[in-house]
C-alpha cells in the first residue's frame, strides 16, 4: 500500500468554540482559551482539529452564518490570536482545518447588505432573488430550518432565497464572481498554513434553476408532526420519501460536482491540504483524485442503538461502495458533532452507558478510516435538556416551540419538551474542565452563554479525569496511544469475522508489509456490547495473538485465539503473532 496521507493517519477532534476554553472568562469559548488547552489536546493524543466556525458573525446560526471570510469573530479574538494557535497546534504535531461555509453568507455579509440595496447594485445576483407570484413567494419551497425558503424584501420588492434560517441567504455559485471571492478567502486561510477545511452543506450549494413546485400536500410542520409519530418503519419509510421529495429540488443538484473538482484545484495548488466534506454521497469522491478527500459515514449514525449487526452491515455496504470508486476513496467516520446528540446520550442505555461510551469510543478507533470526535465526549459529557425557552440559543429549538404551541396548539411544556429534543443546544454546552462552579469554563457568577450541564459536580470534568487511572479520559488516551503505535489499526485492510454473532463484533485488520521497509500486521479485533461473556473461537492459521489492549483485567501477554474469553463490554485487540 502506498504511503499514507497524514488525514488519513490522523483521528481529528472537532472543536465548538464558543464551549470549548473561555481564556478571558466573558462565559464565551475563545482563541486565548484553546491555546491554553493546546497541551491538553496533545496529551489527549488526537492528530488533528476541526475547528467549527471562528468567523465574525451575528451568531443566529452560531456562527454558521459568517459575516467575514477572512478574520476572526471579535469575542473569540483576533487573527494574531488564531495565528498563535495554528502556530502552537503545529509546534505539537496537530493540523487544523478550518469550517468552510459555502451554500450561503449571514445576511449581515457586507456582499449582501450591497446585494440587497437595490435591483440593480452589481452584487445583486451573488444571491438568488426572484419575483413573488400571486403576491406571495416564488413557489412553495421550505427552508430546512422551517417556514418559507423565501424571505421577501420590501425595499426592491422581491424575494431572497434561503435553505436554512432567514438570516442565511444563499449565495448564487452560478455567478463566478461569487466562485472567485469565496476561493480569495480559502486562498487566505491556506496562505497563513491551515491544513484543510470541512465543507458545511455542500449538497444544498444549488437549487433547481427553474423553481418547480415541490408535489407534497402536507406542510412542513404537518410531515415534522407525522414522522415524529410515526407508526412503524413502513409508514416511516413512506414519510421519509415525502421528505425527500419535498426537498428533491433544493439539493444534490447538477454543477456540485465541477464546483467540487474547481474547489479541489485550488486546494491543489498547496501541499497536502484535506477537504470534507459535510455529506454522506461518496459520488463526492469523484474519481478519487478530483473532488473531496473525505465524506463523513453518516449512515453509520443513523440508528437509535449501535449493535453489531448495524456496524457490520454499515462497514461491508460502505467499504465496499468505497472501493468501486477507486483505492483513493478514504472512509471517514464518526458519532457525533454539534448538531446531533451527545454520543453517551444517544447510544447509551441507560445502564451501562460509560461502557458503551468505551465500545464507541474502541469502534472509532479500530475501524478502517479516519475517524472525528466531538469536544467533550472524551470525558462523557451528555446532553442537557434546557429548562426555559429562554435558555435556547438554537433557533431551530425555538422555532419547533412555536410550531407545536402555536401551530400545532399543544400544550406549553410539551412544545418545551419537543424544543429541547429537537435543539442542538444540548450538544453544544461549555466543556467542563473542573469540579469548580460553571464546570471551571467560565469564573463562578459568569453566566455562561450556554448553561453548563451540572454533572461536571459527578465526575464528568477533565481535572477528576485526569487524577483517575480508570476513567473514560484516560481510556480515550490510552486508545489513541494504541491505535498510533499500530499501523494496521490506521491502514490495515477490515475483514469481517464471526458475522452471526448478535453480543459481539470481530474483526481483523491487516496491513502488508510495505515497500519502505514498514513490516507486515494482522490485529484481531473483538468488541463485546453486552453484559454477557463469551468465549470466541477463532479458526486462523495464527493462533496466538500479543495483547495489545484489553478493557477487562487479563493475566499473561498473549491469548489463544482459538479460545479468547470476552467479559461483558470488553474491547479487546491483539496482534496476531504464530
Ligand atoms: C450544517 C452545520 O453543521 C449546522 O450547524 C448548520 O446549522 C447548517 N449546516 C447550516 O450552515
Ligand atoms: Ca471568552
Amino acid at each position: 500500500m502506498a504511503e499514507l496521507k497524514w488525514w488519513q493517519k490522523a483521528v481529528f477532534y472537532q472543536i465548538y468554540p464558543r464551549s470549548f476554553a473561555d481564556g478571558n472568562g466573558d462565559g464565551i469559548g475563545d482563541l486565548r482559551g484553546m491555546i491554553q488547552r493546546l497541551d491538553y489536546l496533545q496529551d489527549l493524543g488526537i492528530d488533528a482539529i476541526w475547528l467549527s466556525p471562528h468567523y465574525p458573525s451575528p451568531q443566529f446560526d452560531c456562527g454558521y452564518d459568517i459575516a467575514d471570510y477572512t478574520d476572526v469573530a471579535p469575542e473569540y479574538g483576533t487573527l494574531d490570536d488564531f495565528r498563535e494557535f495554528l502556530d502552537g497546534a503545529h509546534q505539537r504535531g496537530i493540523r487544523v482545518i478550518l469550517d468552510l461555509v459555502l451554500n450561503h453568507t449571514s445576511h449581515l455579509h457586507r456582499w449582501f447588505i450591497e446585494s440587497s440595496s437595490s435591483r440593480d447594485n452589481p452584487k445583486r445576483d451573488w444571491y438568488i432573488w426572484r419575483d413573488g407570484r400571486d403576491g406571495g413567494p416564488p413557489n412553495n419551497w421550505y427552508s430546512t430550518f422551517g417556514g418559507s425558503a423565501w424571505e421577501y424584501d420590501a425595499r426592491t420588492d422581491q424575494y431572497y432565497y434561503h435553505f436554512f434560517f432567514k438570516q442565511q441567504p444563499d449565495l448564487n455559485w452560478r455567478n463566478p464572481e461569487v466562485r472567485q471571492a469565496i476561493w480569495d478567502a480559502v486562498r487566505f486561510w491556506l496562505d497563513m498554513g491551515v491544513d484543510g477545511f470541512r465543507l458545511d452543506a455542500i449538497g444544498t450549494i444549488f437549487e433547481h434553476p427553474d423553481l418547480p413546485d415541490h408535489p407534497v400536500q402536507k406542510s412542513l410542520v404537518e410531515l415534522g408532526a407525522a414522522m415524529e409519530f410515526a407508526s412503524g418503519p413502513a409508514d416511516r419509510e413512506k414519510l421519509s420519501k415525502e421528505w425527500e421529495a419535498m426537498f428533491a429540488y433544493q439539493v444534490e443538484q447538477p454543477g456540485m460536482h465541477e464546483l467540487m473538482q474547481e474547489l479541489r484545484s485550488v486546494i491543489d495548488e498547496y501541499d497536502d491540504r484535506v477537504l470534507v466534506g459535510e455529506n454522506e454521497e461518496i459520488v463526492y469522491h469523484g474519481n478519487g483524485q478530483n473532488e473531496l478527500h473525505m465524506v463523513f459515514n453518516f449512515p453509520l449514525m443513523k440508528t437509535k442503538q449501535l449493535t453489531p449487526d448495524w456496524i457490520r452491515a454499515n462497514q461491508q455496504q460502505r467499504l465496499a461502495e468505497l472501493a468501486a470508486v477507486s483505492p483513493e476513496a478514504w472512509p471517514c467516520n464518526t458519532l457525533g458533532n454539534h448538531d446531533s446528540p451527545r454520543v453517551e446520550s444517544r447510544y447509551g442505555d441507560g445502564a451501562h452507558d460509560d461502557e458503551l461510551a468505551r465500545l464507541h469510543l474502541a469502534q472509532m478507533l479500530t475501524l478502517r478510516g479516519t475517524p472525528f470526535l466531538y469536544n467533550g465526549e472524551e470525558i462523557g459529557m451528555t446532553d442537557l435538556e434546557l429548562q426555559d425557552i429562554s435558555q435556547f440559543r438554537d433557533l431551530m429549538g425555538v422555532w419547533v416551540y412555536h410550531a407545536v404551541r402555536d401551530d400545532l396548539k399543544l400544550p406549553a411544556e410539551l412544545a418545551l419538551q419537543r424544543a429541547a429534543e429537537a435543539s442542538r443546544d444540548r450538544a453544544r454546552t461549555p466543556l467542563q474542565w473542573v469540579n469548580a462552579p460553571n464546570g471551571g469554563f467560565s469564573p463562578a457568577g459568569v453566566e455562561t452563554w450556554l448553561p453548563v450541564n451540572p454533572n461536571y459536580a459527578v465526575g464528568v470534568n477533565v481535572a477528576d479525569q485526569e487524577d483517575d487511572p480508570h476513567s473514560l479520559l484516560n481510556f480515550y488516551r490510552q486508545m489513541l496511544r494504541l491505535r498510533k503505535q499500530t499501523p494496521a489499526l490506521i491502514s490495515g485492510y477490515y475483514t469481517s469475522l464471526h458475522e452471526e454473532a448478535a453480543d459481539y463484533l470481530a474483526f481483523l485488520r491487516h496491513v502488508d508489509a510495505d515497500p519502505f521497509g514498514g513490516a507486515g500486521q494482522t490485529c484481531l479485533v473483538a468488541l463485546n456490547f453486552s453484559e454477557h461473556s463469551h468465549t470466541l473461537s477463532f479458526n486462523l492459521k495464527t493462533r496466538v495473538a500479543r495483547r495489545r489492549f484489553s478493557s477487562s483485567g487479563r493475566d499473561g501477554a498473549t491469548d489463544d485465539m482459538s479460545r479468547l474469553d470476552i467479559g461483558p463490554f470488553e474491547a479487546y485487540v491483539g496482534e496476531l503473532i504464530s
